[in-house]
């Protein structure tokens, strides 16, 4: 396998310590938990998702496994500001912190809680199953370039998390662009659904949910590779990464980092193992391979 020369990496304005960082939502809800990973080898960690309101989340059943990946309906828990108690033990880490709100007022109103603690802002106007937010702000071009401009105005770098769940993910990659982003995330979750022939009802309680994990590789790198055509800031590639192969592949599809969610519940400790399968000190430079599949 092509291995690349190690370093320190700087994307979409932030600097990290490798080109893989944790997924939003993913092990992300305290302090500690995001200290723990960012500890066992992530050159990165984004926060779970954080709103202007505490909020539960949907009624469960709330996560169930596929064959290849992970259905879930959480419904964006989560404590709102208080989440600010969970910063200190993080403080001078490269977190990047993740947002949402119902309007470019509530995501400003959000990001000036966390200003101080942020290294980037990563927007979420992706999630497929909250109502009002997520995926109902983020498939409407004018919405995602008003909101990032509300954010960006603070000054910190904006990093903005795309929905796939549209007919073309580079309306919305433009729209952030414009807005004054500094990167594009892709991708969130697949909306999808299972049904239970035994109870004869839709398994998860929100009765849809967002797929993840292996199943939804091919579609994030068919994502990141549009994506990088069109814009002309950096591509975060994520969805299905498992493995440092699967790094390379989206590195080559036009991806300046990845992040990596559904493959962690698995192995807590993969972070170190991909990148040691990915980095070598007789390694290729970084540069020559982001978007290398591009001819
Ligand atoms: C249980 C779970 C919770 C998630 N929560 C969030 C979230 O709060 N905010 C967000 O932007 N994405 C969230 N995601 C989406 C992931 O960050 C990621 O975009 C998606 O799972 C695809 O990557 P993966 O296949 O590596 O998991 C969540 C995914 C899962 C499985």
């Amino acid at each position: 396998m092509v291995q690349l020369q190690p370093g320190p990496v700087s994307a979409g304005g932030v600097g990290l310590d490798n080109h893989l960082l944790l997924a939003a939502g993913i092990l992300g809800t305290t302090g500690a938990s995001l200290l723990r990973i960012l500890n066992s080898g992530a050159g990165g960690v984004v926060t779970k998702s954080i709103g202007p309101y505490p909020n539960e989340g949907h009624h469960g059943p709330c996560l169930v496994r596929t064959d290849t990946g992970i259905l879930n309906a959480m419904g964006l828990p989560n404590p709102s500001k208080e989440f600010l108690d969970e910063i200190p033990v993080i403080r001078d880490r490269p977190v990047i912190v993740s947002i949402y709100g119902g309007n470019p007022g509530e995501f400003a109103e959000v990001a000036g809680w966390f200003k101080d603690s942020a290294r980037a802002f990563e927007l979420n106007v992706s999630c497929p199953h909250a109502a009002g937010y997520g995926a109902a702000l983020g498939s409407d071009p004018a919405m995602v370039e008003a909101c990032t401009r509300a954010v960006r105005r603070l000054g910190i770098p904006t990093w903005v998390k795309l929905t796939p769940n549209v007919t073309d993910i580079t309306l919305c990659g433009l729209a952030a662009e414009r807005g004054g982003a500094d990167a594009v995330v892709a991708i969130n979750t697949l909306k999808a659904m299972r049904i239970s022939t035994g109870m004869r009802r839709p398994v998860l309680g929100n009765r849809t949910g967002g797929l993840s994990g292996r199943a939804v590789f091919p579609v994030a790198v068919r994502c990141v590779y549009e994506l990088y055509e069109a814009c002309t800031i950096p591509v975060i590639g994520c969805g299905g990464i498992s493995c440092a192969e699967d790094v390379m592949e989206m590195m080559m599809a036009g991806a300046s980092a990845v992040e990596i969610g559904s493959a962690v519940y698995d192995d807590p400790l993969l972070f170190a193992k991909i990148a040691g399968d990915l980095y070598s000190e007789n390694g290729e430079n970084p540069a020559d391979i982001v978007g290398c599949a591009h001819v």
